[in-house]
């Protein structure tokens, strides 16, 4: 029984000095290997030979000369060089993976030696790239065991460098999952990595919220394919439709309708063209190829409001879309915008729903009218001068960010009131009046003046003949 623990013993010791020293090195088929020795050789006094399964590979002598074996078969042809001491093998195949023994002597004497188990690494995607999620996408991470140890310990990161602790991991089709994934392999707290290059078809991210925008302005509607994928390998993917919906927005609720119009058809042929069906002044951007599908109109009013979907369908009925909110900011003025002087107008501006607690409207007023600034949304005048006449304008504000802005232009005719036609009245009358008096006046002097022309004749009586000539 002693004897048993004792040898037991003794394995188990040889074990963990046999594997203690070895040193793990990971690598993918395909991939440049070095293997570089620790450092406890003396390069000047020590003859170095690298070995693999008994036979050398490369050697090195302490005056510096070095080469490969000989002998080298097929199997090592091209594939090895030395830089210093470390060996490299180029793009190593299956066959190469194994033990390789650095070894040392002096004097063709005592000799040391490292071990290096190179382990092979397999990062496997489920479908060759681009994927699609239709592909229920996953990636696999396997990690040969080195000898006498437990199995090594597996985890991902994905492009963002985010921990994902399954393996095989999934990969959602999503854009941010395109890019290199890297498989970490744990032995011994030292961890050895590999990379894999992944492409998800996906459509490029759509703004983050919805898009604020008001009448003549004009309008992009994004939707486009990332240049990493390119058209032939969407339509190798299986492209069947590509099209764009639009679900209005129904007026005064802000509420989406669920009854979609046909915007736009994709027909696949090559080149591809789009196809409208029920345009609502929208236009497709013409660089169709390098994967824009966006549409840009000039906007013209509430009737734009809504969401509009871009679609990709394949025909694994996988769907790939990005639906776009656009609100249009409006002012509508009540009783209209041609006015007289004196009636009352309400005007309000609004994306047609009730505006979320984050938003202002600010009003600015013609430059010469002598109202202030308001931020409420509707602007209530009793009656409106000729001073109102103009550009009334209104802004949607996110705390410091302008969202979009829009305008109104009010015509105001100048109208006589009932008391100015009667102010108007009586001044007339009494310019009317006054004339008269002056008129009056004027006679009166005229007849006392002809008056006294008699009387003065009475008193100096002039020859007849005088006034004859
Ligand atoms: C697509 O075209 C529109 C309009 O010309 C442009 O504004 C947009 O930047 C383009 N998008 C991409 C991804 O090229
Ligand atoms: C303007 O709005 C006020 C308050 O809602 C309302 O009482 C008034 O009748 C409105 N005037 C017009 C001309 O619409």
């Amino acid at each position: 029984m002693k004897t048993f623990f004792q040898s037991a013993f003794i394995l188990i010791t040889v074990l963990l000095t046999a594997t203690g020293a070895d040193q793990v090195v990971y690598a993918q088929v395909g991939e440049t290997v070095t293997l570089k020795p620790s450092g406890k050789h003396k390069a000047n006094k020590h003859y170095l030979s690298w070995m693999n399964q008994d036979r050398e590979l490369a050697w090195r002598n302490p005056l510096g000369g070095s080469g490969l074996s000989k002998d080298l078969n097929e199997n090592w042809k091209d594939m090895l060089s030395l830089s210093g001491d470390s060996l490299i093998i180029k793009n190593i195949q299956l066959q190469h993976f194994g033990s390789f023994v650095f070894r040392w002597t002096e004097n063709h004497a005592r000799f040391d030696k490292e071990v290096f188990q190179l382990l092979l690494l397999q990062l496997t995607a489920s479908a060759p790239s681009p994927l699609l999620s239709e592909d229920s996408p996953s990636l696999t991470c396997t990690a040969d065991s080195p000898q006498n140890h437990i199995r090594p310990r597996i985890h991902w990161l994905n492009p963002q460098g985010e921990k994902m602790q399954t393996n095989p991991v999934r990969v959602k089709a999503a854009g941010q999952h395109t890019g290199q994934w890297t498989c970490v392999v744990t032995v011994k707290q030292e961890e050895h990595k590999g990379k894999i290059s992944v492409t998800v078809v996906d459509l490029s991210p759509g703004p983050p919220g919805p898009l604020y925008t008001s009448k003549n302005l004009h309008l992009s509607i994004p939707c486009s394919i990332p240049s990493y994928i390119s058209w032939e390998q969407i339509k190798a993917k299986g492209l069947q439709e590509v099209h764009w919906d639009f679900f209005q927005a129904k007026p005064g609720t802000g509420l989406i309708s669920d009854d979609p119009q046909r915007l736009y058809s994709l027909s696949l042929e090559d080149p591809p063209t789009w196809k409208a069906d029920r345009s609502r002044g929208l236009t497709p951007v013409a660089d169709l190829k390098k994967g824009n599908l966006s549409l840009t109109k000039r906007v013209t009013g509430e009737v734009d409001r809504g969401d509009y979907v871009c679609t990709l369908k394949f025909n694994n009925s996988v769907t790939l879309s990005r639906t776009v909110h656009i609100n249009v900011l409006q002012i509508i003025s009540f009783p209209g915008t041609d006015l007289i002087s004196g009636q009352p107008v309400n005007l309000t501006c609004s994306l047609g729903h009730p505006l979320p607690s984050d938003m202002q409207l600010k009003w600015i007023p013609p430059e010469q009218s002598t109202r202030m600034s308001l931020t409420s949304d509707r602007l209530i005048i009793p009656e409106v001068g000729t001073g109102d006449a103009g550009r009334w304008k209104c802004e949607l504000w996110q705390g410091t960010t302008l969202l979009t802005s829009t305008v109104t232009l009010l015509k105001i005719e100048f109208k006589l009131s009932m008391w100015m036609l009667v102010i108007i009245c009586s001044a007339t009358v009494i310019v009317l009046l006054l004339v008269l008096v002056v008129i009056l006046c004027r006679r009166r002097q005229q007849r006392m003046r002809h008056l006294r022309h008699r009387l003065c004749r009475c008193k100096n009586p002039k020859p007849k003949g005088f006034y004859r000539t």
